[in-house]
Order: C-alpha cells, then structure tokens, then sequence
C-alpha cells in the first residue's frame, strides 16, 4: 500500500506501473484525474479532481461514477447516462473535451479515454480528465479587452475624420482656404493613424500566432543605425541629438533587414518622443550565452526614463506611461521581433539616468553556412 499517500485521494489499484517508474503520483498532475474500472466504480480521483469539483476523494472512491461525478451537459441532461461509455458503441475510443455542469452549476472542461484492450472490445477502464475553466475565462476576457481597446483606439481617429469630412461638405463656402487645408490636414494624419494601427495589429497577430515570417539575410547593423538615425534627421530631428558608437569588430549577423529597420525605428522614436537630451545608440559584440556570439544594440536617452515599478510593463500591449504616449503596441511588437530572431531585449536605466533598451540578436546564420 506504498502508493497510497495520507490525502487518500487515490487507492492503491489507481498508480498503474509506469506512473510508478517515473516516481509519479496522480496528485502530482496538475489536471484533475478521475479513473473508474470495469463496472463503473472509481478507483482514482486526484487531489486536483477533488479541488474543481468540490468532491472529497474518500466521497468518491468506491462509488459508481453517476453518483461520484454526477455531471449534466448545458441543457441539463445526465452526462453518463447520455454517453453510456460501457455500453456504447464499442468503436468509441472517448470523448472530446466539453463544458459540463456539476450540481449546483460549478462548470467543468471534462473529456474521456475508453481504454479497450482490443479494438471493439470491451471498456475495462475509463479515464477522465477535468479541468477548471478559469483558464479558460482568463483567455476570453483578455481577447474581449483587446476587442474593447482596439475599437477604442480606431474611433477616435474615425471620429475626427468623420467629423472633419462632414463639417467641409456641408459647409465648404464658409471656410477660407487656410481653414480648409488645416482639417484636410487633420483628416490625413488621422487616416494614417488608422493605417499605421491596423499594421500595428496584424504585426501582433502574426506575432502572438508564431507567423511571423523571417527573410534572413547578412545585415550590417553598424549602418542599419546610421540609415535610422538619417531618416530622423531629415525629418528634422538636429543631428547633435544622436550620437552612434560601434565597436570595431562586430560578428557576422543574419536578419530580416525590414524587421530590424522597424526595431531600430521603434526604439529611436521612443527616445526622441518619450525621452530627452541626447540619444545614443552603441552596436558592440555580444556573447549570448557561453560561447554562443552575437551582436548587442543599446539605445539611451537622458529624459525622465522608465520608473522601476513600470519596468515590467513596458513590453505589454497597450501600455503607456505618459499622455506623449501612442497606442503602446511599438514596444510589444519590438520584443516580439527580436524574440522571433532568437533574441533578447531588456530596459534599464540610462547613466544619465534616461531610459535604456538593449537588444541582442544570436548571428543567426543559416544551417548550411555554419556546418562548414
Ligand atoms: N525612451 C523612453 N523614455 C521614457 N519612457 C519611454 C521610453 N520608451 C518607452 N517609454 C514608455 O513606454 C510606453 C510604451 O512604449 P511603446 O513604444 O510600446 O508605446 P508608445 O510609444 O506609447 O506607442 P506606439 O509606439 O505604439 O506608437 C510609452 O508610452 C512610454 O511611456
Ligand atoms: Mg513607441
């Protein structure tokens, strides 16, 4: 009786060999787990069984599963007697998971295995897993708050668009050609407000959903800032307000060019919208982990920086932290890229006491170029 533990959730007949070899105890799964034999009695119903049903082990072991585990599907109709897994068609081999109800409405993801020694024969034990669904809650009020946020986020520009549309259309004599081209020009930045937020969100589609596709290819960082830094410059930013340090040796870097350009971007407007002062942005040779090389990026401003207690959010969608803030999704979707390429981005503080971002990106190159 070695396999009995003191909780008596499970007789000794439950710990099948195998679970034994590996030193496992049905109460260390972390589903609920019910098992019954050959007429229908429970033989095994772990710890986590107990916890989503309410059930005390003692109450169910021994008892005929309608008793034990008396389940209803949503329209109130008795769950065993409805499958009747011993005596069904005997090519059934279980059950696919199901939201079912115990007494007292207390709802239960259950799903079955008939074990069958032979095909066809019959069942001479039944194998029940359970789980709670607030797993599952969790997940739909997280995608309803992302509906939520999105369609917040579209109105607003939407708003002012229609607004504008609508006031230059119905009174277009009225307004002087200033005036006019003032509200065109609102309606322009907020349509490209749109664009830019619905690129936002399929970037984090493809990111949440592993999509997100890679053309690799040899990239020079080193210029890849130089061309970021450029970009800003020319749309106006004084060039004394970056500053590009890169070591001189760098190793050899495989990544998509479009990808890193977006990161780079990403990072360079946070430190100029967000941030103050001087931004500098150092590309140096990194060691991954032991021996694995690859290339470090370290963006720094000398603004407010990020307060420690925030640090941990700043990668998470929709997380702003100032009213100078956009939508919140740059940083998500940032992390999102690096991690695609196998790398790592963290944030720090600044030495003049700003923001810090680092990323580093694994070499990255090809199987065939690294075999040889
Ligand atoms: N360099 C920085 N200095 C201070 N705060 C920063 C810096 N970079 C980011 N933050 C803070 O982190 C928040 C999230 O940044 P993120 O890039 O994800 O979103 P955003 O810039 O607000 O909007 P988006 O990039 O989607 O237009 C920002 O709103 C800002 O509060
Ligand atoms: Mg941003």
């Amino acid at each position: 009786m070695t396999n009995v533990r003191t909780s008596g959730s499970v007789a000794a007949d439950c710990v099948p060999a195998s679970f034994d070899g590996l030193g496992l105890h049905p109460d260390d799964l972390p589903h609920g787990l019910v098992v019954a034999d050959d007429s229908g009695r429970v033989t095994c119903f772990n710890a986590a069984a107990a916890r989503i049903t309410a059930v005390r082990p003692g109450e169910a072991l021994g008892r005929p599963l309608e008793s034990a585990l008396p389940l209803e599907d949503l329209d109130g109709r008795r769950w065993w007697a409805l499958t009747d897994p011993y005596g069904g068609l005997a090519t059934r081999i279980g059950q696919p998971e199901r939201n079912l109800l115990l007494p007292g409405g207390r709802q239960v993801l259950v799903s079955a295995r008939y074990i069958r020694p032979r095909p066809g024969g019959p069942v001479v034990r039944l194998v029940i897993q359970l789980r709670g669904t607030e797993a599952r809650r969790r997940t739909e009020r997280s995608h309803a708050e992302l509906i939520a946020t999105v369609a917040h986020e579209l109105r607003s520009p939407l708003t002012s668009v229609k607004g504008f549309t609508a006031t230059l259309l119905a009174k277009w004599e009225r307004f002087t050609d200033d005036q006019k081209r003032l509200m065109l020009e609102t309606v322009d930045a907020d349509a490209d407000r749109v664009t830019r937020l619905i690129a936002e969100l399929l970037d984090i589609s493809r990111i949440d959903s592993g999509r997100l596709e890679l053309r690799r290819q040899p990239v020079d960082m080193a210029a890849a800032v130089r061309r970021n830094v450029e970009a800003r410059t020319r749309a106006g930013q004084p060039a004394d307000r970056f500053e590009i340090k890169v070591a001189d040796s760098l190793p050899p870097l495989w990544a998509d060019p479009d990808k890193i350009d977006q990161v780079l971007g990403n990072l360079l407007e946070n430190a100029v919208r967000h941030g103050e002062g001087r931004v500098t942005i150092e590309v140096s040779p990194a060691l991954i982990k032991a021996r694995t090389e690859g290339t470090a990026v370290t963006v720094s401003d000398e603004g407010p920086g990020i307060p420690e207690e925030s640090m941990g959010r700043v990668f998470t969608r929709f997380w702003r932290g100032s009213k100078r803030g956009g939508t919140g999704l740059g940083l998500y979707i940032v992390k999102g890229i690096v991690e695609a390429h196998g790398g790592t981005i963290t944030v720090g503080r600044a030495v003049k006491g700003g923001a810090q971002f680092r990323f580093t990106l694994p070499v990255g190159a090809p199987a065939f170029l690294s075999q040889g």
